[in-house]
């Protein structure tokens, strides 16, 4: 895996004029930066979660076979994670798989979906359950493009980078020390992003296919992820993320260091200002049991303990439920 190119202009206007690229972006993102797109064989998906489907990756496919591309193509994906999630899947499946290069523009995208290489679109209503590994050949995280970004999805890439300081001793610290200035886009938000990038890639990079330490990175996901469907997805994922950060330490207080746990607490709540959602601890546990993650019958929950350690909790959906109910009140 290459690493990502940092940089704070948005300079893949260069990487759009090769002779055999096909850009593919969505509506929001080309009306903000139409000229990346002039000279340019592209197609323009419509924007959100409910298009990142097999439909507009056919789209994508029969756009590009008709513009004349061909197993030398790259494919250029511009835009959020929906963007490389569909693109991404679609450059590996046109002609058996082509290559193609991540230009991501969401923070989310940039510390997150972006690197990694795993791509692939919802079918039926289930997420991702149609994709594929699929490498880009380069990851370009231009900084620039967040100037654009509105502050929900700013507070969602925010998200997935506290989970990142909870898994790495050093973004620990840094995050910390510079929470405040990461939420209003201060100075520090960049150096943040490029540490929490590297961190991705590492973890991607000792374990591709998710057999072992990637596993880690589901931290908070196993209550965030059922808060946000059970909540309808009012806020975004990120601080679903955040939320189920702080609900997962509160299960499992008695195991970490009170300093720590206060520490968590902190960062959570400054991701996200809202309540936990009025939803109750048999609807969590009946939600997070049915996720594809668990297996055997108990739920997994991957727990940060301080120093960038994490512990794989197995627990019965009996014993989850009870340690939610016991916090729920302090969430
Ligand atoms: N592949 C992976 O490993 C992985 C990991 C995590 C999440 N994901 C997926 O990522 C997706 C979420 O990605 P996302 O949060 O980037 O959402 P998104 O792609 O829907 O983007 C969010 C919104 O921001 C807009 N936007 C994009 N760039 C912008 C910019 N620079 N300025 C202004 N607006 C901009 C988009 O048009 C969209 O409306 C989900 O589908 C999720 O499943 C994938
Ligand atoms: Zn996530």
């Amino acid at each position: 895996m290459n690493a990502a190119q940092i940089t704070d202009s948005i300079t893949i206007a260069g990487l759009l004029s090769g002779r055999n690229v096909y850009a593919v972006t969505d509506y929001n993102v080309y009306e903000l930066y139409p000229s990346l797109f002039g000279g340019t064989r592209h197609t323009v998906i419509a924007a959100g979660e409910k298009h990142k489907t097999l439909e507009t990756v056919g789209q994508i496919i029969s756009d590009m076979v008709e513009a004349g591309c061909d197993r030398q193509t790259t494919l250029v994906a511009i835009g959020g994670g929906v963007v490389g999630d569909t693109a991404g899947y679609a450059a590996a499946s046109f002609m058996r798989g082509v290559r193609w290069i991540n230009v991501p523009t969401t923070l989310l995208a940039m510390v997150d979906s972006g690197i990694g290489g795993k791509t692939g679109v919802d079918v039926g209503g289930y997420k991702n359950v149609a994709g594929a590994f699929h490498m880009p050949e380069q990851v370009i995280v231009c900084t620039d493009f967040l100037r654009t970004l509105p502050e929900r999805e700013w507070l969602c890439g925010c998200g997935e980078m506290i989970k990142h300081a909870l898994l790495d001793k050093d973004i620990f610290a840094e995050t910390v020390k510079n929470i405040d200035d990461l939420i209003s886009r201060g100075k520090s938000a960049y150096r943040l992003i490029e540490m929490s990038v590297r961190y991705k890639e590492s973890v991607v990079g000792a374990d591709f296919k998710e057999s072992g330490l990637r596993k880690r990175l589901n931290a908070g996901h196993t209550v965030g992820h059922a808060v946000e469907r059970l909540d309808g997805f009012r806020l975004s994922h990120g601080e679903y993320v955040a939320l189920g950060l702080r609900a997962e330490a509160a299960m499992f207080e008695e195991e970490l260091d009170g300093a720590y746990y206060a520490e968590v607490r902190e960062l959570c709540g400054k991701v996200c200002r809202h309540r936990f959602p009025p939803v109750k601890a048999e609807e969590i546990t009946a939600t997070a049991r049915a996720d594809k993650k668990n297996t055997g019958g108990e739920i997994v929950v991957m727990l940060p303990t301080g120093g960038g350690n994490v512990e794989e909790k197995r627990v019965t959906p009996d014993e989850f439920e009870r340690r939610l109910n016991r916090c729920l009140s302090v969430l």
